[in-house]
């Protein structure tokens, strides 16, 4: 067969290692031919065509490599309104111009809401992959781990610093209205208080944690709270880039405020920012991306299109895109065991 390939989305860690085990196992298990399409649906609906031959050699030395090969974007567009049913359109027309019998797309909540509308018109599996791990109907995204590995590294650095000098050290994270990333990292790294947008938080109860812990002779406090956390009663907080675009941020320098006002306790903050999406993929990921990509190259060769490879319950599968709606994000459930374990271990959730 002949079969396209593109990342879309946010990148993130592992999406190589996706990209090299579908290769590695269309080109040797099915001798198909494999074409990798530039930055997102763009190299398909730009003329020319933007395109990279994808052999074996090609991705014999990607596994460990940050970002994507294949580039990205996420401008925003989508295939829903009258000029993105003409973007999907060329990228049709770029479809059949290569002669592709498929295409593989490697994205998030947005870039797999434009596949499941483009697997309507052609041939289309999906692979889901964000540090946010908000895609429903998978458990688990590529990306999530190896993010929350540096989150948890460096809340582990943030509480060393913060020991030495007695201070509260504020670490705003990413995940949009999910609070994966906060959760997980925030358990790993040893944070004292996590905030998640699922949870509305008040100072005063954050206050109280840090409190008792001066009480009990630890005079210092490590808080990881997530983009997208609000305070009870308010909005969640942009801030605008200097292109215009406005992303979530700034939760993590508002809260600092209120509680150095609050309680007069010196305080820190740190922005991860963009160090969540970069850097090589963990062991974890580079598995999870490599089960993935096998299932859709299965997928693909047994002609069963229109699906969305998942991970449930620990088992890979794949869910039919009309079956979900990939621009509903996953949120963390507030029976969620995890959130019970952190509560009895002492971590304060803002509320
Ligand atoms: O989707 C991943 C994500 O990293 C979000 O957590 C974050 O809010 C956003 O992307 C930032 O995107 P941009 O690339 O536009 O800065």
């Amino acid at each position: 067969m002949k079969i396209g390939i593109c990342t879309g989305g946010g990148d993130c860690p592992g999406l190589n290692a996706a990209i090299k085990a579908f290769v590695e196992s269309s080109v040797s298990q099915h001798n198909s031919e494999i074409v990798g399409i530039y930055d997102s649906f763009d190299g398909l609906e730009e003329r020319p065509l933007r395109t990279l031959r994808l052999g074996l050699a090609q991705v014999a030395d990607i596994q460990e490599k940050g970002g994507t090969i294949l580039g990205t974007c996420n401008s925003g567009k989508t295939f829903s309104d009258k000029s993105g049913a003409e973007q999907m359109t060329q990228v049709i027309d770029g479809f059949n111009q290569l002669g592709l019998e498929a295409l593989v797309v490697i994205g998030g909540e947005g870039t797999q809401t434009m596949a499941k509308t483009l697997s309507t018109k052609i041939p289309v599996i999906g692979i889901p992959k964000t540090i946010d791990n908000d895609l429903p109907g998978t458990d688990q995204t590529i990306g999530f781990s190896s993010c929350v590995d540096l989150v948890a590294d460096s809340v582990m650095r943030l509480r060393s610093t913060a020991e030495s000098h007695h201070r509260v050290m504020v670490m705003e994270v990413m995940g949009r209205d999910s609070g994966y990333i906060a959760l997980h990292g925030g358990i790993a790294g040893g944070a004292n208080v996590i905030l998640i947008p699922e949870i509305p938080f008040s100072i005063q109860a954050i206050q109280k944690t840090i409190e008792a812990r001066h009480k009990r002779g630890i005079n210092f406090s490590v808080i990881v709270v997530s983009e997208g956390a609000t305070a009870k009663n308010q909005e969640a907080m942009y801030q605008e880039m200097v292109d215009g675009k406005k992303i979530l941020g700034g939760i993590g320098q508002s809260l600092a405020h209120q509680l150095f006002k609050t309680s007069g306790i010196e305080t820190r903050v740190t922005v991860l920012g963009h160090l969540q999406r970069g850097g090589a993929p963990n062991a974890a990921d580079k598995i999870l991306a490599t089960r993935f990509a096998a299932h859709a190259a299965d997928l693909v060769h047994r002609e069963k299109f229109g699906e969305l490879v998942v991970i449930k319950d620990s088992k890979i599968g794949s869910v039919r895109y009309q079956k979900i709606d990939p621009s509903v994000r996953r949120k963390i459930d507030l029976q969620d065991e995890l959130l019970t374990a952190a509560r009895v271990s002492g971590i304060c959730l803002g509320s």
